[in-house]
């Protein structure tokens, strides 16, 4: 059976991913605790012991704002670690797949993204993102990149539980509504890898692409809040969401330390050609997800 190494434990879509790659190998799990991604020797001593045919790297520097003080580090877990990844995958002939973002693209573009799109990062996380990117390309590995965008869940830091938790609090709330993408579930995420890792089975060593990965249909930060609380009324009355007002603000009433992309959309057809893969749209996705918290 083959052995399948899957980095970043506690996050939202390596979580995931621990149930949906279960019945593809023998699974082995690191946190940062077991293969701190900031440490080349202990990445290198522990890939080695596991010896895994599949390396899944879904843990990064996620906090997109505290990079742009933190960008040594972001770049040390985003950037030069993934290359590192690549060569330990390339040394033993095992595929690497990763995870990267739309943040690479500045936004500007009036339609969806394609793989092929010139990028052009406005954030240290976006750029990090980017280098993990070339790294990996230019190791040359069996590796298989995957662009996702907005990844909610039911546990861990995102979109969907904060504005679960804001809305028991206040009555108001002003949210972005010109910036606009496609949530993601990332248990979705999780099972289209698992369906792209089984159709690799028998031919490993020669896959090599870069990926646009997330859900179908698209809306902006206003649009998804509004169905989060929406919704979630609807399923459990009993939730008792304080909000009554959500109101749309442009990107500007809302500075950050990050920039952020206006537009998020990843064009999802080479996927769908080249593995059949398609997410579900992100409203019908969000209703299973809060339907699983209840
Ligand atoms: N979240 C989004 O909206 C989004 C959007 C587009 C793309 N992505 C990409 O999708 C992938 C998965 O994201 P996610 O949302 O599931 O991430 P997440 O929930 O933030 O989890 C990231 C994981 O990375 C681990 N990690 C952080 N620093 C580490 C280190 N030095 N060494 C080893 N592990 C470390 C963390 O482990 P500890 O808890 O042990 O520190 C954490 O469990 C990432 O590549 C991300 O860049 C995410």
């Amino acid at each position: 059976m083959q052995k399948i190494l899957i980095l970043g434990q506690q996050g939202q879509v390596a979580w995931e991913l621990q149930r949906t790659l279960a019945s593809l190998g023998d699974i082995t799990v690191f946190g940062s605790g077991q293969l701190d991604l900031t440490n080349p020797d202990m990445i290198r001593t522990q890939v080695r012991s596991i010896q895994p045919d599949i390396i899944v790297n879904a843990a990064a520097y996620t906090a997109v704002d505290k990079a742009e003080t933190e960008s040594e580090l972001c770049m040390s877990i985003n950037g030069i670690a993934p290359g590192i990844l690549a060569e330990l995958a390339r040394d033993s002939q095992a595929l690497l797949v990763h995870y990267s973002t739309d943040y690479v693209f500045d936004g500007t573009k009036a339609n969806p993204y394609l793989e092929t799109d010139p990028t052009n990062p406005l954030s240290v996380y976006g750029a990090s993102k980017l280098a993990g990117e070339q790294a990996i390309i230019q190791v040359d590995c069996a590796h298989l990149i995957f662009r996702t965008t907005w990844v909610y869940g039911n546990r861990g830091k995102n979109f969907l539980l904060t504005i679960l938790r804001l809305a028991a609090e206040r009555k108001e709330l002003k949210i972005v509504a010109d910036q606009i993408g496609s949530p993601t579930w990332s248990r979705s995420i999780s099972e289209a890898t698992a369906q792209i890792i089984a159709q690799c089975r028998h031919d490993r060593s020669s896959i090599k692409g870069l990926y646009n990965l997330s859900a179908a249909g698209t809306t902006s930060w206003h649009g998804f809040a509004n169905q989060i609380v929406d919704r979630s009324r609807s399923i459990n009355p009993e939730l008792g969401l304080a909000i009554d007002l959500i109101l749309p603000i442009p990107a500007t009433d809302y500075p950050t330390p990050a920039k952020r992309p206006g537009n998020s959309v990843l064009d999802n057809s080479k996927i769908l050609a080249d593995f059949g893969v398609q997410l579900p749209d992100w409203k019908l996705s969000l209703e299973q997800c809060l339907q699983k918290l209840g």
